[in-house]
């Protein structure tokens, strides 16, 4: 292996995520923002804002796969003499006496010293507020005054980020801003349908500023070596077309010790039609004036960083686990639960691998984000449910995505994703789990978002589960339509033009075979809540329709999913098996046996135990589980899209971390606490840090999509990250089935499956008005819970009941 260099370390404390390298194998990044104003920051101040979607309202410019890689962000430059620097070491990349960038939660402080100079940055999205806050503060730790030029710099994004990047013969000629005081409004398309502008504040004098590009940096400069800041001097240019920016200029004197604030804010306002202008041609900024007295001073912006520290210390208090072991306690306590978060936010739509352009909000995947999120704020899961149904069609089929801003079904993409709809019972059923509230269920919820098609959500879930009825194949299994969870596997695609998308090309469905045991499974899983849900609502008739059909459907696995060893993964078009011992390629596939795990079809007659035996076998390496194994070496037209990456990558036999999970939730069905354990640690950032900085490259504080696999040229290597499922079934699969907390709609019922090594721990779950202090006493058992007692009284069974107020909980194993 190859040598190990460290770029940062973990202060549990601050919860933070240290670096001290700027440096990093890749951007290392944060996200501000919690609700509607959004920005992506790295390790070196790159990045980019927008409010609420990131395709149709990008406030700021960012250009992707760069060169440099990540070029372009908030950058502050510093002139001292001869000395051009930036606190965040790029883009001048003058090498600094030190660097230091803190990611935290929804904030990251960036520190740069040079030549006796210290300039620290903390960059956040107060609360509710619709703006970026940088507190710049400069301190002179010399013995001699300093005199310092500051200049600023933002580039504007002409909103629609996709036609941005591509309409040049227009937007050149579009730009307009307007200069007041220290504040650089960004105007364009205002004149016309828009209703929203931004702004660049500093709330001290300036001395003169740039908003044309080109001036400012110079036609034949660069970011890292901009004219106006070389010489010195702004040039107070105003933009009229071309690329508009925004840049502060401020001279700054600093005698000996002494300190500077600054406190600069990007903002994002929206005008009522009729208030749009103050005069012709002048927009009204009423509101960006209120929004800039909100945050004008030290003193106010303090205020709103320490509320934001409350809001997270609120947050991260409601499930938190003491293990005595650090790697563990800090990604359950900190990392996995604010990714969760991010990834509610974001589902797979801004990254730095996904543009902010092509996806939105994913059907399947909003339900399981949610899943992770939902103990957190849960009245913003029950928003997002009834969003996400909202995008479901009458025959329970569904828009496979949708966009943020527009809460809109995405049409480029469509539907025809047969998971999709079990995905909405499995995040509902969270949802009310946790929060006891039937009442969503009787939400009136529309259909394609047409006024008037209004159900009941609880129809929305019955259409869902009858979706997967409907459309049964020749094995009475589950069609797969355009795909299941693997959207790679495409089997109705049959492609052979390169410029067509898999994703989105005209299936073939008359006649089609292909069928998913991962759908199966899926289908069984989310079934049995489905009729345990009914059960709880007196909808005994229902409950045993249900129940019939997944009895039909546990038959159809065992007699036309099982291949000997493991569960089959599909049958094609044409009927033939895939994932089976009888290919060549791919004999086995990770999705079919993570679900039908948990749905424990054949537990009895041993498959389940054969299935996890051969994970271990076929699939497990050392940086976690691939997708399927062998990879595919070559394209297969009847499979799709999985067939087209190179081998150990992707789909295609990459260790997608999103599925490790399945599995192990299968072992703790299973009680294997052991298997469990050793499968979640292979991917738990906290070990892959310590472990392997820099072959790994992505961000070593959360989970990213995929893992190179054992056939990749180099396995090991993270890409992808952030935006992933993955979040959420590390969070429900180490909250839930290892540490054995799971909300139930009575109570919460214990039942943890740890390795026989695991010690005394103690979870502290705050659940409804409930407050629970339970510690769990494992003495060296893997699963199997022999007493509860809740404030001192035997419990009957593994539930506690839920009674508001604190309680004690002692679990012997
Ligand atoms: C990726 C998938 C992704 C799909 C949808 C594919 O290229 O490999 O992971 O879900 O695109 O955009
Ligand atoms: C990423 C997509 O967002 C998700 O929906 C899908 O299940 C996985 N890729 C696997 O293809």
């Amino acid at each position: 292996m190859e040598q190990q260099k460290r770029y940062g370390h973990f202060d549990d404390q601050h919860r933070e995520y240290v670096i001290t390298d700027p440096q990093t194998p890749w951007p290392w990044i944060n996200y501000l923002g919690n609700e509607d104003f959004f920005s992506l920051i790295s390790n070196t101040a790159g990045g980019y804002s927008f409010y609420k979607d990131a395709k149709f309202r990008r406030i700021t410019r960012y250009r992707y796969n760069n060169v440099p890689m990540d070029n372009g962000g908030r950058y502050f430059y510093i002139k001292d003499g001869d000395t051009v620097w930036n606190p965040g070491w790029k883009p001048c990349k003058t090498p600094l006496d030190f660097y230091e960038c803190r990611h935290g939660m929804s904030y990251t402080r960036v520190t740069g010293r040079k030549n006796g100079v210290e300039a620290s940055v903390l960059f956040f999205v107060p609360l509710k507020k619709w703006a970026e806050v940088q507190k710049l503060t400069l301190t002179n730790q010399s013995n001699e005054v300093k005199n310092l030029k500051l200049f600023s710099f933002e580039e504007w994004c002409l909103w629609n980020a996709a036609t941005d990047m591509e309409n040049f013969q227009r937007n050149f000629s579009t730009g307009e801003v307007e200069i007041e005081g220290s504040t650089i409004y960004h105007k364009t398309e205002y004149r016309e349908r828009r209703n929203h502008y931004a702004f660049y504040h500093v709330n001290t004098p300036i001395q003169g500023f740039d908003t044309d590009r080109e001036t400012f940096v110079g036609l034949y400069n660069e970011f890292a070596d901009p004219q106006v800041v070389i010489e010195g001097k702004p040039r107070n240019s105003h933009a009229h077309g071309w690329s508009p920016i925004a840049s502060h200029y401020i001279e700054v004197t600093l005698q000996p010790g002494e300190s500077k604030d600054f406190v600069f804010l990007l903002g994002y306002i929206e005008n009522e039609q009729d208030k749009k202008f103050s005069a012709p041609q002048v927009i009204n900024k009423d509101k960006a004036h209120a929004l800039i007295a909100e945050l004008d001073t030290t003193q106010k912006v303090d205020q709103a960083f320490a509320e934001l520290c409350q809001y997270w210390d609120a947050l991260l208090n409601i499930y938190n686990v003491r293990t005595g072991n650090d790697k563990l306690d800090r990604m359950v306590n900190i990392w996995n639960q604010y990714q969760c978060m991010v990834t509610f936010n974001f589902s797979r739509s801004a990254s730095f691998f996904e543009s902010g352009i092509g996806r939105g909000m994913g059907f399947r995947d909003s339900n399981q984000d949610l899943v992770g999120f939902v103990h957190q704020i849960p009245s913003r899961a029950r928003q997002r449910i009834i969003d996400i149904a909202s995008t479901q069609f009458p025959d329970g089929g569904c828009y496979h995505q949708y966009q943020p801003l527009t809460k809109r079904g995405n049409n480029d993409i469509g539907g025809g994703f047969n998971d999709d709809p079990c995905w909405l019972i499995f995040g509902t059923v969270a949802y009310i789990k946790e929060t006891g509230d039937f009442s969503i269920l009787d939400e009136m919820v529309p259909f394609d978002n047409q006024p008037g098609s209004e159900v009941t959500l609880f129809e929305h879930l019955k259409i869902s589960m009858d979706h997967v009825i409907n459309n049964l194949g020749p094995h009475m299994l589950p069609l797969i339509g355009r795909a299941d969870w693997n959207d790679c596997l495409n089997l109705n695609c049959f492609s052979w033009d390169p410029n067509e998308s898999f994703q989105t090309t005209e299936n073939v469905s008359e006649g089609t075979k292909a069928e998913s045991l991962m759908i199966a499974g899926l289908f069984v899983v989310t079934g049995k809540d489905y009729v345990a849900l009914c059960q709880k609502l007196g909808k005994t008739q229902e409950a045993e329709r249900m129940q019939k059909a997944i009895d039909a459907m546990i038959e159809a696995v065992k007699k036309h999913g099982w291949d000997g060893e493991w569960y089959l993964r599909a049958y094609d078009f044409y009927g033939n098996k895939i994932g089976s011992n009888e290919c060549d390629e791919a004999k086995i596939f990770i999705e079919s046996q993570g679900w039908c795990t948990m749905a424990e079809i054949g537990a009895q007659e041993g498959m389940v135990a054969k299935s996890l035996d051969s994970c271990k076998k076929y699939l497990e390496c050392e940086h976690g589980m691939v997708l399927n194994n062998p990879a595919f070496t070559k394209y297969i037209y009847e499979y799709g899209e999985i067939s087209s990456y190179p081998e150990g990558y992707k789909e295609n036999a990459g260790i997608f971390c999103h599925n490790n999970p399945w599995v192990i939730i299968g072992e703790c069905l299973a009680g294997r606490g052991n298997d469990a354990w050793s499968h979640y640690a292979k991917i738990l950032p906290s070990y892959v840090e310590e472990k392997y900085q820099t072959l790994h490259k992505v961000e070593p504080y959360v989970n990213c999509q995929m893992v190179a696999g054992k056939d990749a040229f180099k396995p090991g290597e993270g890409k992808n990250s952030w935006l992933t499922g993955t979040a959420a079934w590390m969070w429900y699969t180490v909250s839930e089935f290892i540490l054995g907390i799971k909300p139930d709609y009575d109570g919460i019922r214990i039942d943890p499956c740890l390795p026989e090594t695991a010690s005394d721990y103690t979870v502290n779950r705050k659940f409804r008005d409930a407050e629970y202090e339970i510690t769990i006493h494992p003495n060296g058992a893997q699963k199997g819970v022999k007493a509860i007692t809740l404030d001192g009284q035997l419990v009957d069974g593994t539930v506690i009941p839920y009674s508001a107020g604190k309680h004690v909980v002692e679990v012997t194993m």
